[in-house]
C-alpha cells in the first residue's frame, strides 16, 4: 500500500470539491483550522469502532440519523434538544424490539456539505452553482452567496463545535437517564398517535426500571442507566476541512479526523481511486461507504480492501441504498460476494436517497411507505441470506415539518408546502420517524421470537 499522509488526496482526482477563486484565504483558513483545537477525542471514535464491531458481529444494533444538511440558519438549542431528543426516542424503541444495544450516531455536528446532482441551477435564465451545504456556500440565489467561500469552514467548524458541546452535556449530563424516558416525550409529538403509543411503551420501560432499582440495579450503581454514548457523523466530502481537521492521536501513533467520530464516503464520490477514498483510508476513524444500485461488485470489494485492510469489524459499514425494488434484487449478489471474500461489515441500510420523487407540485419528496418496504426488503434479504441487517440510516428532524408523503398523519402532496424547510433532502418529521422506529421494531421482535 503506498504511502499515506492527510494531503495524499490531493494528488487524486476529486469529484464535487468545490472550486475556490482567492487560493492564498483559502490556505489562510486551512492553516487557521489546523491549530484549531479537534472536535472530538481519538479515544471516542475507538470507542465507537468498538462498539460497531459489535453490530458486525451482530449483537448490536446502529441507529443513524439526522438532517440531510445541517443548517447555520436553523442552528440552536431547541434543534439540537429535538433531534437528540427523537433519536433517543427511536433508539429505546428499537432496542426494545431488537433485544440488542442501539449505538447511536447522528448525523449532526459537522454534516454542512453536500455533493450535488448538477453543479449548477437555472432559475429565471440565470444560472448560478448549486448550493454545497453551509460549509462550502449561501443557499441564497445571488452570485456572491453561491461562491465558495473559504471563510465558512471556520463558521462550519464553531458551530459543530457548540453542537456537539450540548449533545455531550445531554448525553453524560442527565438528559439521557432513562429514568427520564417519559420525559423525553414532551412537545408537539406527545399529542398525536406516536406520542401515545410512546407513552404507553416507556411506562412499561419505567415498571421494569422500578423493578431493577429494587433489585439493585439503578442510575446511581450503574452509569449505562443514567448515561447513553452519543457519537457524531457527516459525510466526508469537504476534504480540506477534513484534512485540516486530521490529527495523530499521540497514545497510538494513528491518524484520526478529529471532525467526527464517524465519517462516511458518499455514493458518488466512492470512486476507489477517487480522492475521497485515497483520505478515509488513512484515518483510523470508523467509515462508512454509501452503496446505490449501480455499484460494481468488484468496486465494493476494492473498497473493503482498501478502506478496512486489516479487517477489523467495525470499521466499515456499507450503507445500502438501492431503493424499495432494486435492494431485493442488486444486495443478495453483494452480500454473496462480501462473505466469500470473508469481509468483515455493518450492513446498514439507507431507505431515503433512492426513493426520492418530484411531486406533481414540485416538492422534493419521499414516500413514507416507500422507505418502509426499503426496510422491510433490506431485512428480509439478510435473512434469505443468512447475514445480519445491522443498522439504518435516516434523515430526520425532531421538528414538525411536512418533507415525507405519508404515514400516520398522511401528509399529503397538497400539504408539503405548510411546514417544508429542508435545505436539501426531504426528512421524515419526528412523528414519522417515532412511527418508524415503531414499525421496524416489531419486525426484529418477530424476527427474534
Ligand atoms: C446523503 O446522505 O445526504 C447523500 C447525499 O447520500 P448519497 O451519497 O447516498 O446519495
Ligand atoms: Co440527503
Amino acid at each position: 500500500m503506498e504511502e499515506w499522509l492527510p494531503d495524499s488526496w490531493r494528488l487524486k482526482p476529486a469529484a464535487h470539491l468545490p472550486e475556490y477563486d482567492d487560493a492564498a484565504l483559502l490556505k489562510r483558513v486551512e492553516q487557521k483550522l489546523h491549530k484549531y483545537p479537534p472536535l472530538v477525542f481519538a479515544e471516542e471514535s475507538m470507542r465507537l469502532k468498538k462498539s460497531l464491531g459489535e453490530v458486525a458481529n451482530g449483537r448490536a444494533f446502529l441507529l443513524q440519523g439526522g438532517d440531510c444538511a445541517e443548517s447555520f440558519e436553523d442552528f440552536g438549542a431547541n434543534n439540537i434538544r429535538d433531534m437528540f431528543r427523537i433519536l433517543l426516542q427511536m433508539a429505546v424503541v428499537l432496542m426494545y424490539g431488537a433485544a440488542r444495544p442501539v449505538v447511536k450516531v447522528g448525523r449532526m455536528a459537522g454534516q454542512f456539505a453536500k455533493p450535488r446532482s448538477s453543479a449548477f441551477e437555472t432559475i429565471n435564465g440565470v444560472t448560478l452553482p448549486s448550493y454545497k451545504g453551509d460549509n462550502i456556500n449561501g443557499i441564497e440565489f445571488t452570485p456572491e452567496s453561491r461562491a465558495a467561500q473559504p471563510e465558512r469552514m471556520l463558521q462550519a467548524y464553531h458551530h459543530a463545535s457548540a453542537t456537539l458541546n450540548l449533545l455531550r452535556a445531554f448525553s453524560q449530563g442527565g438528559f439521557a437517564d432513562l429514568n427520564k424516558v417519559q420525559e423525553w416525550n414532551l412537545g408537539f409529538v406527545a399529542n398525536s398517535l406516536q406520542g401515545e403509543r410512546y407513552r404507553r411503551f416507556s411506562e412499561r420501560i419505567s415498571e421494569t426500571l422500578d423493578f431493577m432499582t429494587a433489585c439493585g440495579i439503578s442510575a446511581s450503581t450503574v452509569p449505562v442507566v443514567r448515561e447513553t454514548p452519543f457519537y457524531t457523523s457527516h459525510e466526508a466530502l469537504l476534504l480540506p476541512f477534513e484534512e485540516a481537521l486530521t490529527r495523530v492521536d499521540s497514545s497510538t501513533g494513528d491518524w484520526y479526523d478529529c471532525s467526527a467520530h464517524m465519517l462516511w464516503i458518499g455514493e458518488r464520490t466512492r470512486d476507489p481511486d477517487g480522492a475521497h477514498v485515497e483520505f478515509a483510508r488513512g484515518v483510523s476513524n470508523p467509515l462508512g461507504v454509501k452503496v446505490g444500485p449501480n455499484v460494481q461488485t468488484d468496486d465494493l470489494l476494492r473498497l473493503c480492501d482498501i478502506l478496512n485492510p486489516l479487517n477489523e469489524a467495525g470499521r466499515l459499514t456499507l450503507i445500502i441504498r438501492m431503493g424499495r425494488h432494486k435492494v431485493a434484487e442488486k444486495l443478495p449478489p453483494l452480500i454473496r460476494a462480501v462473505e466469500r471474500e470473508g469481509y468483515q461489515v455493518v450492513w446498514s441500510c439507507d431507505p431515503m436517497h433512492a426513493n426520492t420523487q418530484v411531486a406533481s407540485n414540485g416538492y422534493k419528496t419521499r414516500d413514507f411507505n416507500a422507505i418502509l418496504e426499503e426496510v422491510k426488503n433490506f431485512f428480509a434479504v439478510h435473512e434469505a441470506e443468512g447475514t445480519y441487517a445491522g443498522g439504518l440510516h435516516f434523515e430526520m428532524t425532531g421538528q414538525d415539518v411536512t418533507e415525507c408523503v405519508g404515514g400516520a398523519q398522511a401528509i399529503t402532496e397538497e400539504t408539503l408546502g405548510q411546514r417544508y424547510s429542508t435545505l436539501c433532502d426531504p426528512r421524515l418529521n419526528a412523528n414519522q420517524s417515532l412511527e418508524l422506529a415503531f414499525l421496524v421494531a416489531e419486525m426484529l421482535k418477530r424476527k427474534n421470537a
